[in-house]
């Protein structure tokens, strides 16, 4: 991987260099340019090129992804900053305290995952020993679909 240098900066990149410097393959970088999470422009070559801000942007929707913010969720926050631009660091703290409730819940998902990872989630399996117990004859499907001890309604 090359490294920036003085004359780098403010140069805009190819959409390899994005995926180069950001870690995310050309494909998602498209894939994320269709959604309109990001932008880029043709240079005369009728070549995309992406201003060098944009790996900020990817690195807050990789970053946002990976705790699991579904990508239309972080789609609408980018879209709310003014004039599209780059998400500040002022941006990111009001984007992660809105975001904060739906980690919370995340985070209690994954917790409680882990601490009924041996024992009956109510998935409908009746594989467990203690299934019969806690789920007699599947009893939690009346409540819906997925683990219901894992996710209750
Ligand atoms: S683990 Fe599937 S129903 Fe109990």
């Amino acid at each position: 991987m090359a490294r920036i240098g003085p004359r780098d900066v403010g140069k805009d990149l190819s959409v390899g260099e994005v995926a180069a410097r950001s870690g995310v393959a050309v494909s998602t970088i498209h894939f994320y340019e269709a959604k309109g999470l990001i932008r880029s422009w043709r240079n005369r070559g009728n070549q995309r090129r992406y201003p060098r801000e944009v790996l900020r942007r990817v690195a807050v929707i990789k970053v946002a992804q990976r705790v699991g913010i579904p990508l239309a969720v972080i789609a609408e926050a980018l879209r709310a900053l003014p004039d599209g631009r780059t998400p500040t660091a002022e941006d990111w703290r009001e984007l992660s305290a809105r975001w904060r409730d739906e980690l919370d819940q995340r985070i209690q998902k994954l917790a409680r995952l882990r601490d009924e990872l041996d024992g009956c989630i109510g998935c409908g399996c009746l594989s467990l020993k203690d299934c019969p117990l806690r789920n007699p004859w599947d009893v939690l499907s009346e409540e819906g679909a997925g683990p219901r001890l894992l996710e209750p309604a």
